[in-house]
């Protein structure tokens, strides 16, 4: 399969909403290919940063490139040659149609193929995720984590440079949010996409990530691998790790 992945550098990006002040001077340097993932509590500026990058937000100040390319002009998204698509963390499936009806909704929107091609498409990208042979069932008769994947499959049907995740974990049991750490793990492989997911699941980002950042009141606070970020001496990113495991070492 055909490598996409594009670079992603975010530089001095401001956000505010009234006197509130949401991103402040992020600046992040995304590889080509790279798992990257922001962790911190809620209401940080993390569903944000993310909306900045698919372009539904636009800076005060600063500027995201895709490969070197700026991504706004004077506070205005420019078009774009990249494609980015995003998984909601509703999974945000139409549940009166069928699991290949949902993966293939961008492709014949678009009319951007013959509609055996379509179909090809479909199969192939449900084999990604893991659901081949699932193509005629009813969203609706899904599990979460079934209906996860079908939502990343449809993601994955538009061929994107860039797939980007909001709390991909936040409706799933234990069990299938080891299996979408998995299915996210083994696309990388796949498919060679950039990579952003946005999470306050800490473990989740330490098992799958190349890198993560930790956001905090709207600054990034650390970056590093997984280890790094295991291992920070900054105060607030281990407050963060204790409250996060706490469940497991019980304190
Ligand atoms: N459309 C908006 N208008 C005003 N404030 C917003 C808007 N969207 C988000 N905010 C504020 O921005 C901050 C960060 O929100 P968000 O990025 O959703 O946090 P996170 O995803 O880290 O939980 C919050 O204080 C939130 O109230
Ligand atoms: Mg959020």
């Amino acid at each position: 399969m055909s490598i996409h992945g594009i670079a992603v550098r975010i530089e001095k990006l401001n956000k505010s909403f009234g006197s509130n002040h949401v991103l402040k001077d992020i600046d992040l340097d995304i590889a080509p290919g790279e798992t990257f993932s922001i962790i911190g509590p809620s209401g940080t500026g993390k569903s944000i940063l993310l909306r900045h990058i698919i372009r539904l937000e636009t800076p005060d100040s600063g500027q995201i490139y895709f490969n070197d390319q700026p991504v706004f002009d004077n506070g205005r998204p420019l078009p774009q040659t990249f494609r980015s698509s995003m998984v909601f963390q509703s999974s945000a499936l139409f549940n009166s149609l069928t699991v290949a009806e949902n993966v293939g909704l961008w492709l014949r929107e678009h009319r951007i193929c013959p509609e055996a091609r379509i179909r090809e498409l479909i199969t192939e990208k449900l084999a990604i995720v893991g659901l081949e042979g699932t193509e005629g069932l009813n969203t609706s008769e899904l599990s979460g984590g079934m209906r996860k994947r079908v939502a990343i499959a449809r993601s994955l049907a538009m061929e994107p440079d860039l797939v980007l995740y909001d709390e991909p974990t936040a409706e799933l049991d234990p069990v299938t949010t080891d299996e979408l750490a998995e299915t996210i793990r083994s696309l990388r492989k796949k498919t060679g996409n950039t990579t952003i997911i946005v999470t306050h699941d800490l473990n989740f980002a330490l098992y799958l990530s190349d890198r993560i950042a930790m956001m905090h009141r709207g600054e990034i606070i650390e970056i590093g691998v997984p280890d790094q970020i295991r291992n920070s001496a900054n105060p607030i990113v281990q407050r963060f790790i204790r409250t996060t495991t706490k469940g497991i070492q019980g304190g």
